[in-house]
C-alpha cells in the first residue's frame, strides 16, 4: 500500500518530479469498540450509538505524525534542504528523525528534559538525530526552534511548517472512506492543537468536494494540567502525565477554536486520572494498547457521556493519536499488577493462576 501522498496524490498539487519521502504511513484500522460504546449508552442513557477508533499507533513510527512529516519531509528535500529541526514532547521527534534518516538529512531535535518516554526517545537515538534536551518545557523548545528557524539553515519541521497538517488531514479521509460518510463527532486529544486543525481541514475538504454530505462536530480534548485553551490563558508551567500533550501554548489555539466554533462542537479538558482509567479501559477492555495521550479522546468521550453531550444513534470516532510501546514506563505503572516471579514449577505457578 502507498503513503498517503501517494494514494491521496490528487488532493495536492505537487508535480511528477515531486521527491516523495515515505514509509508508507497511513491507511490505518477504523476499530469497533463496543465495549466503549456500550459504556458510553450506560452513562448517558442514549441508545444506538457506535463508536470507532481510529488506532495511529499503527503507523511506521507508531503515531499519527508520519502523515505530516511525509509531506513536510519531502518538501524540505524539494527545497533543497540539508537540516531539519522540531521541538517535541516525543512524537514528533521520532517521526522526524525517521523521515530525515531516509531523506539523508540532518535531523535536530530539542526535547523537553526528562519530559519524553522512553520508547519516543530511544526511537529518535537510533534513528541518528542530533538531540538537545532543555530544562524547559515544550513552549520553550518551540520558541529556540523559531529562533533557529529564522536563521534559514535549517527547516523547521513542527506543525507550524503548513505541509505538516496537509499532511495530517489524511486522517479524516481514511475515517470518511471507511465509513462511507463522516462521522457525527470526533473525538480527539489535543496538544498543540495541530491535529485538530488538520482533521477539520480534511472533513471541510471531502464535503467541500461532495464526497460527504455532513461535517462532524469536532472535540478535542487538553489534559487538565494544560488546558490553555479551555481556560483561555496560556500556562506557563503545563504539568501532566499524559507528556505528549503536556503543552501550555498551542501553536495552532486559534486554528482549532475555529475548528470548534465552525463544527459546534466543545474542547475540553480531562484529568489524569480519567486519561489514565481510559488508557486502561482500552487495553483491558478492547485489546488495544494506546498511548496514554492518546486516550484523553476516549476519555473525552466518557466524561461527554455524563454530562449528556452524546446523542442517539450517533457514530463517533475517537482518534488515538500513538502507539502504547512508546511509553513502557506507563504501561508497567499503570497496568495489572497480578505478577509474579516463580521458580520454574508447575505446582507453584498453578497455584499463583488460582488452577
Ligand atoms: N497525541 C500524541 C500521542 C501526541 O504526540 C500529540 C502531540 C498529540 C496527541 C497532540 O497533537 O499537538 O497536534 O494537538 N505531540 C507533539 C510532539 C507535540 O511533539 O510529538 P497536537
Amino acid at each position: 500500500m502507498a503513503g498517503i501522498l501517494e494514494r491521496y496524490r490528487k488532493f495536492y498539487d505537487f508535480g511528477d518530479d515531486f521527491p516523495i519521502i515515505s514509509l508508507e504511513e497511513g491507511n490505518t484500522p477504523l476499530i469497533p469498540a463496543k465495549k466503549v460504546a456500550d459504556a458510553v449508552m450506560q452513562k448517558s442513557g442514549k441508545k444506538g450509538i457506535r463508536v470507532f477508533l481510529k488506532f495511529e499507533g499503527l503507523n511506521p513510527t507508531g503515531s499519527f505524525k508520519d502523515r505530516g512529516m511525509t509531506y513536510a519531509v519531502s518538501q524540505a528535500v524539494a527545497q533543497g534542504h540539508t537540516h531539519i529541526i522540531c521541538a517535541s514532547t516525543g512524537n514528533t521527534s521520532a517521526a522526524a528523525a525517521a523521515y530525515g534518516a531516509r531523506a539523508g538529512l540532518k535531523t535536530l531535535i530539542i526535547l523537553p528534559g526528562g519530559k519524553v518516554a522512553l520508547g519516543k526517545l530511544s526511537q529518535a537515538i537510533l534513528y541518528g538525530a542530533s538531540i538537545v534536551e532543555i530544562d524547559g518545557n515544550f513552549d520553550q523548545a518551540l520558541d529556540i526552534v523559531r529562533d533557529l528557524g529564522a536563521t534559514g539553515k535549517v527547516c523547521i519541521v513542527n506543525s507550524i511548517n503548513p505541509y505538516r497538517l496537509q499532511g495530517q488531514k489524511t486522517g479524516a479521509f481514511e475515517v470518511c472512506d471507511a465509513l462511507g460518510e463522516a462521522p457525527d463527532d470526533l473525538y480527539i486529544p489535543v496538544g498543540n492543537a495541530g491535529n485538530i486543525t488538520a482533521y477539520w481541514i480534511g472533513f471541510k475538504e471531502y464535503a467541500d468536494k461532495d464526497i460527504t454530505r455532513k461535517r462532524p462536530r469536532m472535540n478535542g480534548y487538553e489534559a487538565e494540567g494544560s488546558a490553555a485553551i479551555v481556560l483561555k490563558r496560556k500556562i506557563e508551567k503545563p504539568e501532566t502525565l499524559a507528556t505528549a500533550i503536556r503543552i501550555g501554548n498551542p501553536a495552532s489555539w486559534q486554528a482549532a477554536e475555529a475548528a470548534r466554533d465552525e463544527s459546534g462542537g466543545r474542547i475540553d479538558s480531562v484529568t489524569d486520572d480519567e486519561i489514565v482509567a481510559a488508557y486502561q479501559f482500552l487495553a483491558a477492555n478492547e485489546g488495544v494498547f494506546c498511548e496514554p495521550s492518546s486516550a484523553a479522546s476516549v476519555a473525552g468521550l466518557l466524561k461527554a457521556s455524563e454530562l449528556d453531550q452524546v446523542k442517539d444513534n450517533a457514530t463517533i470516532v475517537c482518534v488515538l493519536t500513538g502507539n502504547g510501546l512508546k511509553d513502557p514506563d506507563s504501561a508497567i505503572k499503570f497496568g495489572n499488577p497480578e505478577r509474579a516471579q516463580l521458580p520454574a514449577d508447575s505446582a507453584q505457578v498453578a497455584e499463583f493462576f488460582k488452577l
